[in-house]
């Protein structure tokens, strides 16, 4: 029965007709007020990106009914600012960098605002209590409680925008920490998400997933979804007409055809008139399912006896093989060889923002999709190859991006579905992961399993390593290939070793995808890697300082897997992280509990080539200046919260001499920027930014002739400064860039645009296909973090007292930023150490909510001390290298070995937990070395 009520939102009493009077409050403010800010994660309370005020108070409105918060007053997030005047919290967020992604702001923002509200003189912990029901999986919360505290006058660390250092000599933008281009449109709730958008006649699709692990579809009866009043269409495998794909194998056909392979695969899609119709109909397909043997561990699914998930032989998707001198020869000449296993774990991406597209097939045959994607260019590659459509008769467009940290760079099942049914249908169809799906049905980090075998010499001198590497694929193959052959490359860079061998089998398994994701193979080859060097160093009664610092690569060597190291700041950064975390470290110590440190080296590249299909790593870049003498960018990257919209910006606004606020950014749309494949591998600033540059050079020669002649001079002389050009010997002579701009447009015959673009593809090359040796990306970045723990010998529960990160990503284009970006990095690594997880029971996944799989919240954060290491690369734009992934690296093996320093656990496999702690203290305080 409909129900009207009188919502009072932001001082408006606002009538709403409420046809269910179950649908919530966030539902409401969202559907029918149109109110997007409030926004929608996790709808089951967890999340906090939802929160709105409520009489003053903080309330998540995905759990209060409509009809409850009737005669009260709502505030939500549009409601802050006044007259264009931002609410001073807002402000803070702005200023301190607070804002990442921006899909956890607005909520983040509305917790703080009824905390000042009710206690403008808050402590830290008041403002940490206040915020500890909101999620966000970007920033490591260091800045949103910086803001907070800015506001609140409350004594914290001071982050202002100038605290970063200026990393480059004589630029005026780049290298200064500068407000995100993107932060106001996302600290007042204004950025829209593709989850926030709506089209003209959308329909809502829903897919219907697997609830076994490993089963024959015996028939499908989809009648009683098709007779449901509001449902426009349902398919299944056999209806969708497409070649399969995958990213680096075509395992997959978006919805199962003859098997479903995991708890989660995609069985049935449907579009309906709206969200619940299409769910309700999902509900109505039966499906005759043949259960079959399923395995979900690697080591089991390798056997030859093992279930075949495919029609292959055995369950081994790839193998990749380096081989780099002759590990028999280097280990003939070690006098001692150790051998360890260590066990990594299955990490959800966790995006606040799900998975979400509004596919479109017009009547024309023009295909366009709204998409999460941190990939326009490679989603419409891809897109014309499965759909068999030109690509020029397919735009991708990303908007706003909630987070993707890797999950969202290819094509999903969602995809596929939307687009089919939008074709039988002839509307948008709007697809949306729901928390669940986002857990099981995107991607995760690959659970490995690792065999080190090093040979070293009595002085500590490695000679040889021979790695063995089994990757828990999941179902389908994705970018598993990819992890396996960079951590190979990478597993031989960060120190000397004569003789080196890997081998990484990537194993189909009844488990969701494995993909990429944030370090692509780095965090889990590096958490086996800097655990075995304190092993060894204990083993040989060495330091694990000197033993690292007798080992390290060093600049200019050209490491045996193939990369060439013109720069490298490892050194550095260990002596500079384990100097750093030793003045501080120990000085809070509480009585009865175990206090140790540990730290971990690491590398990853920047971005690389390492698809056979691809042998390119691009980015592209249009500039132009406007006859008002602004600056517009097209560049074809995604802003997924990394920052990289502003870095390209103060790199145009270097070179043509304007200030940052003269430059407007338009990113990732397919139809409109130039080719690029996408934000991932710690490209975007690299790479793009080389892009932006060379096409800024080119309009700069143009302008700098049409300047030369009316200035009579060299074009050579021609200075960009202030918004304006002189000749160097003469600057009172100047030509405002509006004028001359200006001047070139309306000439009367010969008139021109002033306007360049540039295609930048990394000086790098595919592995050799015999060696799988290779110098396969652009640069290298190194790192160390320095980690102090406490742990409870009585609890086993551990404590992260403190993070130094020392971070070798070449010179810092905007210091406010990567600091964001590695205080993130490393309270995923911290995540990724001590508890994040999927788990699994007779096939099952147990924990596919933020109720259940627990990601680092703002009340476990300890102090994160970021330092930069500037090596000035040659290769990367103002001598920048790769940074948001190398932010996690080496974090889970620092927190390893500082709990082995505290307590004499060694612990190999991850997640770190109490229960292991308290399993092998018993042995540890009988000095005997315990392996969990
Ligand atoms: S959407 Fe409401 S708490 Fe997550
Ligand atoms: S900025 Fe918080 S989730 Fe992205």
């Amino acid at each position: 029965m409909a129900v009207e009520v009188v919502l009072n939102v932001n001082g408006m009493s606002l009538p709403v007709l409420l046809r269910d009077p179950a649908r919530t409050l966030q539902d409401v403010l969202r559907e029918d007020l149109g109110l997007r800010g409030t926004k929608k994660s996790c709808n089951d309370g967890y999340c906090g990106s939802c929160t709105v005020q409520l009489d003053g108070q903080a309330v998540k409105s995905c759990l209060i009914l409509a009809v409850e918060a009737e005669g009260r007053a709502i505030r939500t997030i549009e409601g802050l600012e006044q007259a264009g005047r931002l609410d001073p919290i807002q402000q803070a967020f702005l200023e301190h960098g607070a804002a990442q992604c921006g899909m956890c702001t607005p909520g983040m923002v509305m917790s703080a605002r009824a905390l000042l509200d009710e206690n403008p003189q808050p402590t830290l912990d008041d403002i940490k209590e206040a915020i500890k029901g909101n999620l966000c999986r970007c920033t490591g919360y260091v800045k949103i409680v910086d803001a907070i505290a800015a506001v609140a006058g409350v004594s914290a660390p001071k982050r202002s925008l100038e605290r970063g250092r200026v990393a480059l000599s004589g630029k005026r933008v780049a290298g200064h920490s500068k407000l995100r281009v993107d932060g106001r449109v996302k600290v007042t709730g204004k950025a829209q998400y593709v989850v926030d958008m709506t089209l003209p006649g959308m329909l809502y699709g829903k897919i219907l997933r697997s609830p076994l692990p490993h089963a024959r579809i015996v028939a499908i009866d989809t009648e009683a979804a098709r007779r449901l009043p509001g449902v426009f269409a349902v398919i299944t495998g056999h209806d969708l007409a497409i070649k399969p794909f995958g990213a680096f194998i075509a395992d997959e056909t978006g919805l199962a055809r003859d098997k479903v392979r995991y708890v989660g695969d995609a069985v049935a899609a449907v579009a309906a008139v709206d969200e619940a119709t299409a769910e309700r109909a999902i509900q109505l397909i039966e499906v005759q399912y043949e259960e079959l043997p399923f395995v979900i561990d690697p080591e089991d699914a390798m056997k030859e006896d093992a279930p075949l998930i495919h029609e292959v032989e055995r369950n081994i998707a790839a193998h990749n093989r380096v081989v780099g001198g002759d590990v028999a020869q280097g280990f003939a000449e070690a006098d001692y060889i150790f051998e360890d296993r260590f066990e990594t774990t299955k990490q959800a991406h966790a995006c606040m923002e799900p998975h979400v597209c509004i596919g479109h097939w017009d009547a024309s045959g023009k295909i366009t999709l709204y998409d999460s994607t941190q990939s326009t260019f490679f989603m419409r590659y891809h897109l014309s190859h499965i759909f068999d459509v030109p690509a020029s008769k397919i735009r991708i467009v990303a908007p706003y991006l909630g987070g993707g940290f890797g999950s969202k760079s290819e094509v999903h099942a969602i995809h596929v579905c939307a687009l089919w049914l939008s074709r039988l249908t002839g509307r948008p169809v709007k697809m949306a992961h729901d928390r669940d799906e986002e857990f099981i049905g995107s991607r995760t980090r690959h659970k490995e399993i690792i065999y080190l075998k090093t040979g070293v010499k009595k002085d500590g001198t490695i000679t040889a390593r021979q790695a063995t590497v089994i990757l828990d694929n999941g179902a389908y193959t994705s970018y598993g290939p990819g992890v396996s052959l960079t951590q190979s490359m990478l597993g031989g860079a960060v120190y000397r070793i004569p003789h080196y061998q890997y081998d990484g089998y990537v194993v189909y398994t009844n488990t969701p995808i494995g993909g990429a994701f944030r370090g692509f193979g780095s965090p889990q080859f590096t958490f086996a890697a800097e655990s075995q060097a304190d092993m060894i160093a204990e083993r040989l009664e060495m330091d694990p300082l000197t033993f690292r610092l007798k080992n390290l690569t060093e600049p200019g060597d050209k490491a045996i897997s193939g990369p060439m190291l013109t720069t490298n700041g490892a050194r550095e950064a260990l002596t500079k992280a384990v100097d750093a975390i030793h003045r501080t470290a120990g000085r809070t110590s509480a009585p009865g509990k175990l206090r140790g440190i540990g730290y971990a080296v690491g590398t990853h590249f920047t971005s690389g080539k390492f698809h056979p299909e691809a042998n390119a790593d691009f980015c592209g870049a249009t500039v132009k200046v406007n006859e008002d003498g602004s600056v517009t960018v097209l560049a074809g990257v995604v802003e997924m919260g990394t920052g990289c919209s502003t870095t390209l910006s103060q790199i145009a606004a270097e070179e043509l001499g304007v200030d940052l606020e003269d430059v407007t950014i338009l990113l990732s749309d397919s139809d409109a920027t130039p080719p690029d494949l996408g934000t991932f591998g710690s490209r975007a600033t690299t790479l793009g930014g080389n892009a932006v540059r060379q096409a800024c050079q080119a309009v700069k020669a143009t302008l700098s002739r049409e300047a030369a002649t009316q200035l009579d001079c060299d074009p050579n002389r021609i200075v960009f400064q202030d918004k304006a050009v002189f000749d160097a010997s003469r600057p009172e002579r100047r030509i405002l860039l509006a004028d001359l701009v200006t001047g070139m447009m309306f000439r009367d015959g010969g008139g021109s645009h002033v306007m360049a673009s540039a295609h930048f593809d990394a000086p790098c090359s595919l592995p050799d296909p015999e060696t799988g040796v290779g110098d396969f990306a652009m640069s290298y970045s190194f790192g160390c973090h320095a980690v102090e723990v406490e742990v409870d010998p009585d609890t086993g529960k551990i404590t992260v007292v403190q993070v130094v990160a020392a971070t070798d990503c070449g010179n810092v284009i905007n210091p406010v930023g990567a600091e964001g970006q590695v205080e993130g990095g490393v309270m995923q690594g911290i995540g990724y150490a001590l508890y994040e997880d999927i788990k699994f029971a007779e096939g099952q996944p147990l924990n596919t909510r933020f109720g259940t799989y627990k990601i680092p919240t703002v009340m476990t954060v300890p102090p994160i001390t970021a330092i930069w290491v500037e090596t000035d690369d040659p290769r990367g734009v103002y001598g920048s290298k790769g940074l948001a992934e190398m932010g996690m690296v080496p974090t889970a093996p620092a927190i390893a070995n500082a709990i082995y320093n505290a307590t004499g656990v060694r612990i190999t496999s991850l997640p770190i937990t109490p229960e292991k702690i308290l399993q092998g203290l018993p042995s540890a305080q009988n000095r005997e070395v315990s392996s969990l």
